[in-house]
């Protein structure tokens, strides 16, 4: 039966915007879907090409259209740009666009990364990833939150981690240290920035996945990687009973910091692991 107007669903982001990085594709775009269904309007960047070192494919821009598409049949607006979080004068230019169209942003999804991984290890993949995940995550904050802070609304910056941000793992290639230090240190932003923007009523947390069957981990190349190394092979798996656990679970988690349903939390690390962390 369809609605009437008085009997429209609210939605848990009625009235928001939300910024989101690496929107185009894997656990970004289901970031992007759930806000969207939950009534936000988005602004949303991806870099939409390949990384230095990263052997697997990015996102295309024929994926960031795709993204756009699903929050229109959402019903939302969105504005939606080609940027490389590395590079925080195109990624404020992004975000100053997303404001302007929409005055005011109110949640920030630091989720762009990446997995430099190598069979044949390479030393730049030491600085690709600690560049786009800590400072690229560094950027994504520091764009929005003057004007999240000069608004006076309040708000919530989510920085999608994971596990390897609590846990040493990844192995001991330049990548898989990286990944690890990097996600790590971006833990250090988010305890730092819940500090200093709990003033002005601006939350700020962490989610920390276990494996989701995104390009990031199904990939050929990935699959190889990890099977080089026995190590990494014989990783604990989840405590839960499931392999890999699917991207909206990471996105229901997103959702909830973002929404004022979590209103009083700030300066957590919130496990989405089935159980990985808590086992080893
Ligand atoms: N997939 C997993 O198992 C898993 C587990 C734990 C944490 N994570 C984290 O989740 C986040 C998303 O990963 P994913 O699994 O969706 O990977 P993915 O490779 O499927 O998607 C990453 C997206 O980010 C974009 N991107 C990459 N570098 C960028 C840059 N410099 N600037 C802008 N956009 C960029 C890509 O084009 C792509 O659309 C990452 O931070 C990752 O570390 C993933």
């Amino acid at each position: 039966m369809p609605y009437g107007k008085t009997q429209q669903p609210k939605g848990r982001l009625d009235g928001k915007v939300a910024f989101v990085t690496g929107a185009a594709g894997g656990l970004g775009r289901s970031h992007v879907r759930r806000m969207a269904e939950e009534g936000a309007d988005l602004v949303i960047v991806d870099i939409c090409q390949s990384v230095g070192s990263v052997p697997y494919p990015m996102s295309t821009p024929d994926d960031l259209r795709e993204a756009v598409a699903e929050v229109h049949a959402y019903g939302r607006h969105v504005v939606a740009r080609q940027a490389d979080v590395r590079d925080r004068e195109a990624l404020q230019e992004a975000y100053d666009a997303g404001l302007a169209a929409f005055g005011h942003v109110d949640v920030v999804v630091a989720n762009a990364g990446i997995a430099p991984l190598l069979v044949e290890d390479r030393i730049e993949a030491w600085q690709d990833a600690i560049d786009v995940n800590l400072t690229g995550t560094f950027h994504t904050i520091e764009v929005a939150v003057r004007s999240m802070v000069a608004a006076g609304r309040g708000g919530s910056i989510v920085i999608v981690n994971s596990t390897a941000g609590l846990v040493g793992l990844g192995g001991a290639s330049n990548g898989g240290l990286a990944y690890s230090a990097s996600k790590h240190g971006a833990v250090g932003l988010m305890r730092s920035y819940a500090n200093n923007l709990a003033p002005h009523s601006i939350r700020v947390n962490s989610v920390h996945p276990t494996g989701v069957a995104t390009r990031m981990v199904v990939d050929p190349a990935m699959v190889a990687f990890v099977a080089s190394d026995p190590k990494l092979a014989r990783q604990a798996p989840n405590a839960l009973p499931v392999r890999m656990i699917e991207a909206v679970d990471v996105s229901n988690a997103v959702l909830w910091l973002a929404s004022d349903e979590a209103r009083y939390i700030t300066g957590v690390t919130l496990p989405v692991d089935a159980g990985f962390i808590n086992r080893r």
